[in-house]
């Protein structure tokens, strides 16, 4: 398969953010600007990959500052990192004041993207032309990014296993804001 360069996937969209897209206290609702980081992603791994993808996992999404009705709201998709049939898509928001013309970076966040045919199996990808260091650096930070969600997956997975509320559970949620008002005893804890 031939390498296929970043520059010829990387998609803009522009969306104005309209009064049915807020919440109730006159902000946008972060679910509008999921959906629409979702279609980016779509657009962007689909034009990679020249196949139907889906979502397969999202993240870093953490909404740092609120975006405002009548802001126009950019979502910049590029791939990142590709496997065999999965692509990183990397996604940059900003969110502009028509009026003053002040841009705010409002989050990054990662979409992973897998490739599908029309048996709905997963598919190859073309690999990824790195043209320029920051997409070198890109496609490196993605690879330690998946490394150490992988590491802290097993980590949780063994933590979970040995987790009982007998042997010490219970003691460390006195630090905690919640009150356990049942009798233990009454549980089994292997159900
Ligand atoms: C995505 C899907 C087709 C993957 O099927 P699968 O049988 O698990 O396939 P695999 O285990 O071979 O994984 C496929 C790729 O996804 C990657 N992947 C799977 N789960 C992942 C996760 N949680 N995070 C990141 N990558 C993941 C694998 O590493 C693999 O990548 P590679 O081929 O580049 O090495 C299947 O899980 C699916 O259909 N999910 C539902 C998708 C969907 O409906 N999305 C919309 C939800 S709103």
């Amino acid at each position: 398969m031939a390498p296929k360069s970043v520059a010829s996937s990387r998609t803009t969209l522009t969306e104005l953010m309209i009064p049915s897209y807020a919440n109730f206290g006159g902000k946008i609702h972060g679910g509008i600007l999921l959906s629409l980081m979702d279609k980016v992603a779509f657009a962007c791994a689909s034009k990679h990959s020249g196949a139907y993808c889906v979502t397969v996992s999202v993240d870093g999404v953490n909404f740092r500052q609120a975006v405002e009705v009548g802001e126009l709201v950019s979502l910049m998709a590029s791939v990142n990192y590709v496997g065999r049939t999965s692509m990183v898509i990397g996604i940059k928001v900003i969110a502009e004041n028509v009026r003053t013309g002040t841009i705010k970076h409002t989050n990054t966040s990662y979409f992973t993207m897998v490739a599908t045919d029309d048996d709905h199996k997963t598919t190859e990808v073309p690999p990824l032309l790195l043209e320029t260091p920051d997409e070198t650096r890109r496609f490196l930070e993605a690879m330690k990014r998946k490394e150490l969600k992988e590491a802290y997956k097993e980590d949780f997975d063994n933590e979970k296993s040995r987790m009982r509320l007998e042997d010490g559970g219970l003691e460390l949620l006195k630090k905690e804001r919640c009150v356990v008002d049942y009798d233990y005893g009454d549980f089994d804890d292997k159900k």
